[in-house]
């Protein structure tokens, strides 16, 4: 029977993707010593974390959620490894896979991903690639229905970039049915199969350049890094990115109760002005919190130990 592989949202049904969601909520609920949490996984159960990028919250946020759930982690750098001399990714995985119970990887091309996920015999989870970054979605839709109550139908408002967090944010629409309005210089749209993706999903997902347009009466307005890790050309990304700034000016457009997100790390003054993400309508911490809680669900899932 082949691994379950935490890859992309898209990969799966909205009743899975409801159970993760609400176990994540009764574990947070259950706090880190309730309902048992330390059984769920035996004292040998090994999740190995493999890094080619630099990571504060998915490293820890994956560290303590192991801990919590009663198995232990080992970090891996690709420098470190073999694989930093050539080796390749498939013998990576298979010789893993013989140590491990599961993989998360963060990685550039999503290809290395889906070679890890091929070739491992325990679950893998993406904890971001160029392509995408589930497991902060899943967070950030965590978040977002602990302030505004159920996401379906509501209304996101996603500003900057068409980047890999824009892309899991799209997964997640379609398959939980809230509207996602992007705003984007048309330099800088989402990837054309996500959006190919999208249509043939039948999603309520419009892909625009008017920031103002995009706030609206939104329900979550939403931004990241205009540099995402692996960018090569910021200046060009800078200068087409200004005028998408979140600012009061266009947190006001949203809703009064709009909550104002970001996946961190922030850079005050580009993406967004330090009077909104230290503001009253930001609720970053708590995604960077819901981290773990969600992390917790999906280690539990994949292991089967939920
Ligand atoms: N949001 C997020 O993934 O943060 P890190 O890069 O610190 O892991
Ligand atoms: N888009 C950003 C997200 C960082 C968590 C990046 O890929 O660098």
């Amino acid at each position: 029977m082949s691994p379950r592989h935490f890859l992309d949202i898209a990969d799966f049904d909205r009743e899975t993707l409801r159970r993760i969601l609400e176990n994540a909520s009764a574990m947070k609920s259950a706090g880190r010593d309730g309902d048992g949490a330390r059984a769920k996984l035996h004292g040998t159960t090994v999740l190995a974390m493999l890094f080619d990028k630099p990571s504060t919250r998915t490293r820890v946020s994956f560290d303590v959620a192991m801990r919590q759930l009663g198995g232990q982690t080992i970090v891996l750098n690709r420098t470190d490894m073999q694989l930093g001399r050539g080796e390749t990714i498939a013998d990576t995985a298979r010789a893993l896979s013989r140590y491990v119970d599961a993989i998360m990887v963060r990685t550039g091309p999503h290809a290395n991903l889906s070679e890890l996920a091929q070739n491992a015999d325990v679950p893998v989870i993406n904890g971001l690639t160029e392509n995408s970054h589930p497991c902060q979605v899943m967070a950030d839709i965590m978040t977002f229905e602990e302030h505004k109550g159920p996401i379906e139908g509501r209304t996101v408002a996603w500003i900057g970039d068409g980047n890999n967090m824009v892309a899991s944010l799209m997964h997640a629409a379609v398959r939980l049915g809230f509207k996602l309005r992007v705003a984007c210089p048309n330099a800088l749209r989402p990837r054309a199969d996500v959006l190919d993706w999208v249509e043939r999903e039948g999603g309520d997902v419009i892909v625009a350049s008017d920031p103002e347009a995009a706030a609206d009466g939104a329900d979550c307005v939403v931004t990241d890094v205009w540099v995402s890790m692996g960018d090569a050309d910021a200046d060009r990304r800078r200068q087409l990115l200004q005028p998408y700034q979140v600012d009061e000016a266009l947190m006001a457009r949203a809703a009064p109760d709009a909550v104002f997100m970001h996946c961190l790390p922030a850079h005050r003054g580009d993406e967004v002005t330090a009077g909104v993400i230290d503001g009253p309508q930001s609720v970053v911490f708590d995604e960077a919190e819901n981290r773990l809680h969600a992390q917790k669900a999906i280690l539990a899932w994949c292991l089967e130990a939920a």
